[in-house]
């Protein structure tokens, strides 16, 4: 019988584990984060799948103050007029990526942006604070359930192999989740409405432009040609065109490409999706290939994202 997720109280400990590379349930003001270590694709990797999330829509990365997300994104003046009036707190900013980062490419989807909030839990910020790297968190339901306000709640959702305990900091006190703001370009847009009411922001930044009304907020991966490589990249190969570099997946990739990358030699869904973007971008050579053949992959759990995520890419090729 699987066993649910224990329920801890000590910070030290939810460091050590998350340090090893875990992923632990975290108490926020707004809702409970599935958070791990943002600059592990393999971690990152596990988030999505214990979320079963079917795309690869980026994830928050939580840090304890300001001069930790400075390492990760740039400030412009109005996102520094925002964070001085707004964190921590229950605002997310989507800023440019601070160049050569060390985040997962996994956590931001491949985009250029990162979705970055200091939270005021004080669990959640002495737990930030005791760690090296910042924390990856989704709210810590599988997708498209009701996000967790307390302790218990995460408990119903995942076993303990999934989410190996859950840090208790009491119930939310938002229950709502951040609001998401772009600044990422001269136009700032409200990505999703949320804790911080809409008002409040626009008092500071007369210029915001609220994201339609009841639309759906789109995905940003969705929309992205970031995934598309500059060479031609094929789906379901099993055989090289002169010059292609293979994308393989599981035991036996067939022999005759310049180069083969192996997204997960054993066909482990979860390693294949930690190793997507990375071997995307170490194949993503013009002057070395002609373009990149993918083997099929499984049509399941994370196979779904990934495949997914291949398809863009090659449709917006000219292979
Ligand atoms: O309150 C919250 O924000 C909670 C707690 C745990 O912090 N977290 C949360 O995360 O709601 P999540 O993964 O459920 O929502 C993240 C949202 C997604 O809609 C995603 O599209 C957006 O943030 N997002 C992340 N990175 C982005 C980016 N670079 N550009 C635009 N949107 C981004
Ligand atoms: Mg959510």
């Amino acid at each position: 019988m699987p066993t649910i997720p224990p329920v801890i109280h000590d910070v030290a400990l939810t460091a050590a584990r998350l340090r090893a590379g875990e992923l632990i349930a975290v108490p926020t003001e707004t809702v409970y984060g599935l958070a791990g270590n943002a600059l592990d694709d393999l971690v990152v990797a596990k988030i999505y799948a214990a979320k079963n999330r079917p795309d690869f829509n980026p994830l928050i990365v939580h840090v304890p103050d300001l001069h930790a997300a400075m390492e990760f994104a740039e400030f412009s003046p109005a996102a520094n007029t925002l964070a001085e009036k707004f964190w921590p707190g229950p605002l997310t900013m989507v800023l440019q990526q601070r160049a050569a980062n060390k985040l997962s490419r996994l956590v931001t989807a491949n985009l250029p942006t990162v979705a970055i909030r200091i939270p005021a839990h004080p669990k959640m910020q002495q737990l930030l604070s005791a760690l090296p790297f910042p924390l990856a968190a989704p709210s810590a339901n599988p997708s498209g359930m009701i996000s967790p306000t307390l302790p218990e709640h995460v408990q119903r959702y995942f076993t303990a192999d999934q989410v190996s305990a859950v840090l208790d900091g009491g119930p939310c006190a938002h229950g709502l989740e951040s609001t998401i703001i772009d600044l990422s370009t001269d136009q700032p847009v409200l990505l999703r409405q949320g804790a911080v009411a809409s008002a409040e922001l626009v008092a500071h930044l007369p210029g915001l432009r609220e994201a339609v009304k009841g639309a759906a907020i789109t995905a940003p991966g969705m929309l992205s040609r970031h995934y598309a490589p500059a060479i031609p990249l094929r789906l379901g190969c099993d055989n090289p065109r002169a010059g292609e570099a293979l994308l393989a997946f599981g035991p036996n990739p067939p022999g005759g490409f310049v180069t083969i990358c192996n997204l997960s030699a054993t066909g482990d869904l979860t390693e294949a999706a930690a190793n997507l973007y990375h071997q995307m971008h170490i194949l993503d050579r013009a002057d070395l290939y002609v373009g990149i053949a993918t083997m099929p992959i499984p049509a399941h759990g994370l196979g779904v994202a990934i495949i997914d995520r291949l398809s863009r890419a090659a449709k917006d090729s000219t292979a």
